[in-house]
């Protein structure tokens, strides 16, 4: 099951989450990097800033998970504007090594293919970071998505269109198609941190984690890998049936085990 670690706030949840990421990357310079965009993992962001201070970071490669279709690359909430923006430029990465989906090519029925070849030859994922969308969805995987779903163009829901207007003057400029890596491509990545803040994310995290597996709340498939990491805050974990049972079970963790 999930490793379900409940933090006092945000800023705790981005300290652990960096150190993990300082951790791996101490250890083997080409560690790939599976980044999510939206407001959940910018405080993992910020303090990877800090724990990556002089670390060489000059190989290590990143995969988005996913992009708007429709949006102006330099529109500055295309994905690919977001992740120079907050992960590139501040962490030092090399730009060449980081990669978006590309929602802009004139190929877009077969970019998603090449973008998991990409990652492939790579050598896959070794940290995915991971939000969650009110609709339940991971990547921009809406409900109904395949597990098996590889990286292919989406339509957002209603409600995904809604929670993303704040990014944008109003819900009509918030585009209506994505591409984003499959629920079946995310699963490859050998470590899966699941984060979400606030009371609006409570229901889906508690769906995620503990309801039954199934299409119609994609963040469930997280139950069907062997490593995952969840990181919530009191909110975000206020419906979870077992919270009690999570908290004692990392105050009690062995020291040997790594996040
Ligand atoms: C973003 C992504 C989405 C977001 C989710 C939550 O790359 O894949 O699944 O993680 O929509 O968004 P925020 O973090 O803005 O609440």
């Amino acid at each position: 099951m999930a490793e379900v670690v409940i933090v006092s706030d945000r800023v705790a949840a981005g300290e652990l989450v960096a150190a993990e990421i300082a951790r791996l990357v101490r250890g083997r310079a080409d560690v790939v990097l599976g980044l999510a965009t939206g407001s959940t993992p910018l405080p993992v962001y910020a303090a990877a800033k800090r724990a990556l201070a002089g670390v060489d970071v000059s190989h290590v490669r990143g995969f988005a998970l996913d992009e708007y279709v429709g949006l102006d690359p330099q529109h500055p909430q295309s994905y690919r504007s977001v992740i120079a923006r907050e992960v590139v430029e501040p962490l030092g990465l090399d730009p060449a090594r980081v990669h978006v989906p590309d929602g802009a090519s004139a190929r877009i029925e077969t970019a998603g293919e090449e973008y998991d070849r990409a990652i492939a030859i790579a050598g896959g994922v070794d940290l995915q970071l991971l939000g969650i969308g009110t609709d339940g969805h991971i990547g921009f995987n809406e409900p109904g998505s395949s597990f098996a779903s590889r990286t292919r163009v989406k339509t957002l829901t209603r409600q995904t269109r809604e929670d993303n207007a704040r990014f944008f003057a109003s819900i009509d400029e918030v585009p209506r198609h994505c591409i984003t890596q499959g629920l079946g491509t995310i699963l490859e990545a050998r470590h899966l941190v699941l984060l979400a803040f606030g009371e609006a994310k409570a229901d889906a995290i508690a769906g995620a984690v503990e309801g039954p597996v199934t299409a119609s709340l994609p963040g469930s498939a997280i139950q069907l890998h062997p490593h995952v990491t969840v990181v919530v805050d009191e909110a975000a974990a206020s419906r979870l049936r077992w919270a009690e049972y999570y908290r004692e079970t990392y105050a009690h963790k062995p020291s040997w085990q790594g996040l």
